[in-house]
C-alpha cells in the first residue's frame, strides 16, 4: 500500500468557499438511495483571496458514491468546468457565488462501515462524525463550514411510517405510489458532521419538558417496537440532564423538539447531531431485569452528556478536528459533575479515576500518546481517545479548580457571550477562562500541547522548633514519541495536612496572616518549588494531590504506615481510597515478585488488618466502601509492574488471587456480615443510597466466592436463581464464571435459554465468557465468535466478546500459547474489510506489546507485522500498527 497522508494542525487553511444554505432531498429505497443537494456557495471573505490565477478552486468531498449530474445556477455543468476523482468534486475556476445542484446515488443498504447513511436492523440512520457526510453527498465536509438545512425525506410509508432529521418538521405529504414525504427545517446554522436522518417503524416514547423560560418543548424516544418497555429510564435521564444545565450553567435548550433514536449497530456511544441524537442502544434501553446498576448509571451519563453537546459541540462548534477536546473534554466534565449531583461525587471520581489509571495513563505512555489536542492524524477516528475525552476532562476539571466554581461559570458565560454560533479553538476557551477570572493561564496551555503524564515528586520536612512545615515538589513529564523535551506545567495540587489525632491541621501559608481552610491548592509552575506551612504544632502526614486535582503521578514517598494512616484517617474520601489502592498495590505487586522468584507469597498482618477496619466502616457512604474494599484490577496492577519491570501477566494474576483469597480465608465471618447486612430490603431502586448498598454486598459476594468451596458455589448459584435484577444477576453470575464446576456451566446455559431474544442482554452473556479467568478461555472465545448469535457486523458484539477479552481478561488474552494474540489478529483482518474505525480500535490492544516479557512480546510483534502487511489495509488500522511498531 502506499503510505496515507498525515494531516497536521499547522497547515490550518480557512475555507475558501462558505455554505449559506443547504437542500437535501433523499428518495430512501432498499435498493439504492437517490440524493439531491441544493447548495449556496460564495467566496469566503476571511480566505486568501489569490488573484485571478491564483484563485483557489472550489472542492467538495465525497466518496463511495455514483455521481448522477451537477447543475451550477440552474444549468448543467459542462464536462471541462468540473473533475471528479475518488475523493472529491472540483470546480476548477467558479465564479464568487453561485448554487451548486448536486444529484448522486449511494447503497446505504451495502454500507458496513456504519458511517455515512446506513441500515440497522431494518432502518436508515446517520453518522457523520467526524467525516461520514462526505459518503452522502459532495460537500466542504469541514467543521468550520457552517450552514442552515432543509431536509425531505422520501420513503415508503408502510415499512418507514417515521422520517426524521434535524430541527422542526414543517411540512408532509403523500405520494401516489406509497411513499410519503417529511419536510424538516434547522434554524441553527451547523457543521455537516451534526447532519443526521432516521427512517424506520419505530415507537415513540413522548414526554415535554418546560424550560426555565417558560417553553414547552416536546421530547421524544425512538425505539424499535419490542423494546417500547426499556426506555422510560432513558426519559426520565433526559428530564433530569435538562433541568441540571438550566441550574448549573444557566444553559436552555433552544428548539421546540428534542429527538433520542436508539439504533442496535453503532460504532461509538452515541451521536450530539442537533435536535435528532442517535444512540448505541445500549445506552437507551433498560429494565430491572435486563441492565444493571451500571448500565442505568451510564444512560444517565450519556444522555446527558450528547443533551449537554447543544451547547458545548454545536450552538460553539469546532474550528477543525484538531480542537475535539474543546467539545469532548469539556463536555465530558460537564457530565461528570452531572453524575457527580446526582449519585455520589467521592465515587463518581474515584470510578473516574480508575479509568483514566487504567487506561489514558497507558495510552500516553505508549505509541499513541498524543496531546489533549493532536498536531496530526492520518485518521481523525482514531483520534477519540481517552486522552482527548478524559484527560481533557482533567484539563478542563483543573481550569476549574484554580479559578474556583464562580469564575469558571463567568468563563463559561464569556465563552457563550463571545462564541455562540462560531467555530472556534481551545485559546478561544482558555482565553474567556481568563479574562472572566483575571488569571494567567499562559503556561496552562501546554496541557493542551504536551503528551504524557507528568510525575509530580514531593519531599517534606518539620521543623520541630519553628514548627514548620515544608512541602518541596519536582515535577518531571517523561519523552513521548512526538517530543523529547518538556516545559513544566501549571500544576493545581490540593494538599492537607493530617494531625496525629487524624484530624486535620489548618493551613497557613508562611507570609499569610491567618489559618485558612484545612485543604488548600498549591500551584506549581517549576521544575522545582517549595511551599512551606507556618504554626503546624506537630509533624503531620500529609494529604497530596486530594481529589485527584491534577492527572499526574505522585511519588510522595510515604512509610507503609503512614500510607494506612491515610487509610483510616484521610477527611479527603478520594484520597483515603487512594491510600488503600497503593497499600494494595503494593501488596499485590511484592507477591508478585515472590512467585517469579519461586518462593511461597506471604500475606502483609497490617493490611488486612486495615482491610478489615474500612470493611466495618459503619459510618461511610457503602459506594465508597464497595471501592475501599476493591483490589485494583490487573490492568492497572500490569501498569504498575511496567513502571520499573517487564510485565508478567501470570504473576499478577496469580498473585492478585493470592491476596483475594488471603483475605477471603481470614475475612470471611466479616464478608457474611457485610454481605447480609447490605441485602435489599424493599423493592429494587435505582437511587444511590440502593446502588451503594448492592454493590457493597456483591463486593462482598465476590471475597466470599473466591473461596471456590462447594458451600461457595451452591451459595452463587442460588443468589443466580433468586436474583430479582440484572445487578445481582451479573454479580453472581460473573462471580460464578471464574470457578470450573458444572454450576457455572448451568448458569450460563440458564442465562443464554432466558434472554436468547434481547441482543443487549447477549452482549451481557458473551462478555462474562470472554472475561472468565479460566484457562480454556482463549478456545471458548474462538468458538463463540461462531456462535449464531454473534456477528462480527456488530461493534456492540464485537466490544463485548473481543474487547472484553483482550482489554479486561489479561492473563487469558496474554496466554504464552500467543492463541489470544493470534485471535485478535484475525478479527481485525476480518474486520478491517468493512469497518475500519472498529478494526483501528481492536489493533490498538495490541499498543503496550514493547511492556512485556520477551516471549509476549515476540509474539505480539508478529502478529502487528502480519496485520501491517495485510493487502488494501486502511488508514486507520495502518495508522496504529505502524505507530506501535515504530
Ligand atoms: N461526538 C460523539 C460523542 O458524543 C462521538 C462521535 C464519535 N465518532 C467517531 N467517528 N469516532 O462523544
Ligand atoms: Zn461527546
Amino acid at each position: 500500500m502506499t503510505t496515507p497522508n498525515m494531516i497536521h494542525l499547522k497547515d490550518y487553511r480557512p475555507p475558501a468557499f462558505l455554505v449559506d444554505f443547504v437542500d437535501l432531498v433523499f428518495e430512501l429505497k432498499e435498493t439504492d438511495t437517490r440524493v439531491k443537494s441544493t447548495l449556496t456557495l460564495r467566496r469566503n471573505p476571511a480566505a486568501a483571496p489569490g488573484d485571478a490565477a491564483t484563485r483557489p478552486p472550489l472542492v467538495l468531498d465525497g466518496r463511495d458514491m455514483a455521481l448522477v449530474s451537477v447543475l451550477m445556477d440552474g444549468r448543467p455543468l459542462a464536462t471541462e468546468d468540473f473533475q471528479v476523482d475518488e475523493r472529491s468534486l472540483t470546480l476548477p475556476d467558479p465564479p464568487d457565488a453561485l448554487t451548486l445542484e448536486i444529484t448522486t446515488r449511494i447503497q446505504p443498504q451495502e454500507n458496513r462501515s456504519l458511517e455515512g447513511l446506513y441500515r440497522s436492523d431494518g432502518m436508515f440512520c446517520t453518522q457523520c462524525e467526524a467525516e461520514g457526510f462526505r459518503k452522502i453527498t459532495y460537500f466542504p465536509d469541514r467543521p468550520d463550514v457552517m450552514a442552515a438545512y432543509t431536509v425531505t425525506l422520501i420513503a415508503d410509508r408502510s415499512k418507514y411510517p417515521v422520517l426524521l432529521s434535524n430541527g422542526n418538521r414543517v411540512d408532509a405529504g403523500e405520494l401516489s405510489d406509497g411513499r410519503h414525504w417529511v419536510k424538516w427545517e434547522d434554524p441553527f446554522k451547523k457543521p455537516c458532521y451534526l447532519f443526521a436522518l432516521v427512517a424506520g417503524d419505530l415507537f415513540c416514547l413522548k414526554d415535554t419538558f418546560r424550560t426555565k423560560s417558560g417553553r414547552d418543548v416536546r421530547l421524544r424516544i425512538y425505539v424499535e417496537h419490542e423494546n417500547r418497555d426499556k426506555c422510560d429510564y432513558a426519559m426520565q435521564a433526559l428530564k433530569k440532564a435538562m433541568a441540571w444545565d438550566e441550574k448549573t450553567f444557566g444553559l436552555e435548550y433552544d428548539l421546540d423538539d428534542y429527538m433520542i433514536v436508539a439504533v442496535n449497530d453503532f460504532n461509538m456511544g452515541a451521536m450530539e447531531n442537533k435536535g435528532l441524537n442517535i444512540f448505541n442502544s445500549k445506552f437507551v434501553l433498560a429494565r430491572q431485569d435486563t441492565a444493571t446498576d451500571t448500565d442505568f448509571w451510564n444512560i444517565d451519563r450519556v444522555i446527558a452528556h450528547e443533551y449537554f453537546h447543544n451547547w458545548t459541540g454545536n450552538r460553539v462548534t469546532l474550528r477543525n478536528w484538531f480542537q475535539l477536546s474543546l467539545k469532548e473534554g469539556l463536555t465530558v466534565f460537564r457530565d461528570q459533575e452531572f453524575t457527580a449531583d446526582i449519585t455520589s461525587r467521592p465515587v463518581k471520581r474515584i470510578s473516574d479515576v480508575r479509568t483514566l489509571r487504567s487506561f489514558q495513563f497507558p495510552e500516553d505512555a505508549g505509541p499513541m500518546a498524543h496531546p489533549v489536542r493532536p498536531s496530526a492524524y492520518i485518521k481523525m477516528d482514531n483520534f477519540y481517545t481517552v486522552t482527548v475525552y478524559e484527560k481533557g476532562a482533567e484539563v478542563i476539571r483543573m481550569i476549574h479548580r484554580i479559578l474556583g466554581p464562580e469564575d469558571f461559570r463567568k468563563g463559561m458565560d464569556l465563552y457563550f457571550e463571545r462564541h455562540d454560533g462560531q467555530a472556534v479553538t481551545i485559546e478561544d476557551f482558555v482565553g474567556a477562562m481568563a479574562d472572566a477570572s483575571g488569571r494567567d493561564l499562559g503556561q496552562f496551555m501546554l496541557w493542551y500541547a504536551q503528551a504524557g503524564t507528568p510525575v509530580v515528586t514531593a519531599a517534606r520536612a518539620y521543623d520541630p522548633v519553628r514548627k514548620t512545615y515544608t512541602l518541596t515538589f519536582s515535577q518531571f513529564c517523561p519523552p513521548t514519541p512526538d517530543a523529547a523535551e518538556k516545559a513544566p506545567m501549571h500544576i493545581p495540587v490540593a494538599v492537607g495536612l493530617i494531625a496525629p489525632d487524624g484530624g486535620d491541621f489548618p493551613l497557613q501559608l508562611s507570609g499569610e496572616k491567618t489559618p485558612g481552610p484545612t485543604t488548600r491548592v498549591l500551584e506549581l509552575r517549576k521544575a522545582d518549588e517549595s511551599f512551606t506551612f507556618v504554626n503546624v504544632p506537630a509533624p503531620p502526614v500529609p494529604s497530596i494531590l486530594r481529589g485527584f486535582s491534577a492527572p499526574v503521578k505522585l511519588r510522595a514517598g510515604c512509610s507503609d504506615a503512614e500510607v494506612r494512616f491515610r487509610f483510616a484517617h484521610d477527611s479527603d474520601p478520594f484520597n483515603r481510597w487512594d491510600a488503600g489502592q497503593t497499600l494494595f498495590a503494593k501488596v499485590i505487586l511484592e507477591r508478585a515478585a515472590e512467585i517469579r522468584a519461586g518462593r511461597p507469597p506471604v500475606m502483609d498482618d497490617a493490611l488486612v488488618a486495615a482491610f478489615r477496619q474500612t470493611l466495618l466502616d459503619e459510618t461511610e457512604d457503602r459506594a465508597f466502601i464497595a471501592h475501599a474494599v476493591t483490589l485494583p484490577g490487573e490492568p492497572e496492577l500490569a501498569t504498575l509492574m511496567s513502571e520499573s519491570d517487564l510485565i508478567d501477566p501470570d504473576a499478577v494474576h496469580q498473585a492478585r488471587r493470592f491476596v483475594i483469597q488471603t483475605l477471603a480465608q481470614t475475612l470471611r465471618d466479616d464478608f457474611e456480615t457485610v454481605f447480609e447486612r447490605n441485602r435489599d430490603t424493599g423493592p429494587y431502586r435505582v437511587d444511590p443510597v440502593s446502588v451503594g448498598r448492592r454493590s457493597l454486598k456483591n463486593a462482598a459476594l465476590a471475597y466470599l466466592g473466591g473461596l471456590e468451596t462447594p458451600e461457595a458455589i451452591q451459595r452463587l448459584f442460588s443468589e443466580f436463581e433468586a436474583a430479582d435484577n440484572m445487578t445481582d444477576t451479573m454479580a453472581a453470575l460473573t462471580i460464578l464464571s471464574h470457578i470450573p464446576c458444572d454450576e457455572r456451566i448451568q448458569a450460563i446455559d440458564r442465562f443464554y435459554e432466558r434472554w436468547r431474544h434481547d441482543v443487549l442482554v447477549l452482549d451481557k452473556w458473551f462478555s462474562i465468557q470472554a472475561a472468565a479467568q479460566l484457562s480454556d478461555t482463549p478456545a471458548t472465545v474462538r468458538k463463540l465468535l461462531d456462535h449464531p448469535a454473534f456477528s462480527i457486523r456488530n461493534p456492540n458484539k464485537v466490544r463485548a466478546l473481543v474487547g472484553v477479552f483482550c482489554s479486561l481478561n489479561p492473563w487469558c488474552f496474554h496466554s504464552p500459547t500467543g492463541e489470544g494474540y493470534a485471535l485478535l489478529a484475525d478479527q481485525v483482518a476480518a474486520l478491517d474489510g468493512f469497518n475500519p474505525m472498529i478494526a483501528a480500535r481492536m489493533a490498538g490492544m495490541f499498543n503496550h506489546w514493547k511492556k512485556y516479557e520477551p516471549v509476549r512480546r515476540n509474539l505480539m510483534k508478529a502478529q502487528l507485522e502480519r496485520i501491517k502487511a495485510l493487502p488494501n489495509l486502511s488508514g486507520n488500522v495502518y495508522e496504529i500498527v505502524s505507530k506501535a511498531l515504530a
